[in-house]
């Protein structure tokens, strides 16, 4: 960190203390040093405002709004997510015996890894964001595992044989995001298999797909009508290729059973690049576009899947690619849907009818 952040934190810290609002004007020191991108200075600075918050909840909330700026959203909900967590810790405790040394690739806050240490393994761990990393060594600690679990803030790319104490006897991570390829998973774990792992060392999760459906969406983003008595349609163009939706929304309908648009094994074969798939739907119906999500096989009992479904609660979301056009279908009417992944970009099309 340079010299002049420090300078300033100083300064501007000698000249609030004692004064009114100090730890609301502190917390609005954090967010400057945030700006800075500095996060793990703001990370210190937004602490220090809490703890002089007292019962200032001003003072406090301003604090805590800039804390969570500091770490991706999606944290918080995948360490409340029961039936993540319940599969994670049962897949890992089937997978690890005592005195293995296991590899994480995203260690996040550092539930998995925790999980991996409790199971009876030595684990290196790694992340890229700096905030994360740190809360997951604080966390550690707090759990009293820091004898078994070492944090590095790095990607895995960068990690060498020497951080580790002997090639991992096992790969796990969550690093699928809710289209499969935002984290660049495959790329990663294969390197890793390359440089960091024993020879036929599993990867957990073994394998992870991509599920498609024929759906129907009422979401505002999926279309542009004319309304008004204003000709709109221009605007179609500008319709985003897919967008989240809400896993427990009662309005998705699945209008199809699901295929695998892609199914990638970590231990052997796996599929890539473009495919067609035929979905057929089940009832007449009007469909307005696909629905994915993915499917995590932890190993052959402990599965995942973020299948939407009326009321459920899921850290991970379904995607939906609207069409350009709806279609009208009657039961057993066949959509080819064409399915492409070129890196993090995920695409869907309809292919041809029948
Ligand atoms: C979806 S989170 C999973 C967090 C945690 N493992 C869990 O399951 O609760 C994925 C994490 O992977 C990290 N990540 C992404 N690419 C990475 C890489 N190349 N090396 C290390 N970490 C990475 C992200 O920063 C993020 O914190």
């Amino acid at each position: 960190m340079s010299d002049d952040i420090e300078q300033m934190i100083t300064t501007f810290r000698a000249g609030l203390r004692g004064k009114p609002n100090y730890a609301y004007n502190l917390a609005g020191l954090a967010e400057v040093v945030a700006h800075k991108k500095v996060p793990l200075r703001a990370l210190e600075v937004a602490r220090e405002a809490l703890a002089a918050a007292g019962d200032d909840p001003r003072a406090a909330t301003r604090a805590r709004r800039l804390m969570a700026g500091l770490i991706p959203g999606y944290h918080v909900p995948m360490m409340n997510d029961a039936r993540r967590n319940e599969t994670w810790d049962r897949a890992l405790r089937r997978a690890i015996r005592p005195g293995m040394h296991v590899l994480e690739i995203g260690t996040g806050a550092g539930m998995l890894a925790l999980m991996a240490a409790r199971a009876g393994a030595t684990v290196t761990t790694c992340d890229t964001q700096p905030v994360v990393a740190q809360l997951a060594r604080e966390l550690v600690v707090r759990n009293g595992l820091a004898e078994r679990i070492t944090v590095l803030t790095r990607s895995s790319r960068e990690l060498q044989p020497a951080d580790l104490p002997r090639p991992a006897d096992l790969l796990f991570c969550d690093i699928f995001g809710d289209n499969l390829f935002d984290f660049e998973p495959l790329p990663l774990i294969a390197d890793a298999q390359a440089r960091l792992l024993a020879s036929g060392a599993p990867v957990l999760p073994r394998a992870v797909s991509l599920q498609v459906a024929l759906g129907w969406s009422p979401d505002l983003r999926n279309t542009v009508r004319d309304t008004c008595g204003f000709d709109l349609s221009p605007m179609r163009d500008f319709v985003s290729a897919a967008h989240i939706l809400r896993i427990g929304d009662p309005d998705i309908r699945l209008l199809s059973q699901p295929q695998q648009a892609f199914r990638f094994d970590f231990t052997g074969s796996s599929q890539r690049g473009e495919i067609e798939l035929g979905l057929q739907a089940e009832q007449d119906c009007e469909v307005n576009g696909a629905i994915y999500w993915i499917k995590l096989e932890l190993d052959d009992e402990n599965v995942l899947e973020a299948r939407p479904e009326p009321g459920l609660r899921f850290f991970s979301s379904p995607s939906f690619a609207p069409f350009a056009v709806p279609q009208t279908l009657k039961a057993g009417d066949a959509v080819r849907i064409g399915v492409a992944h070129r890196g993090k970009v995920l695409e869907t099309w309809i292919a041809g009818h029948g």
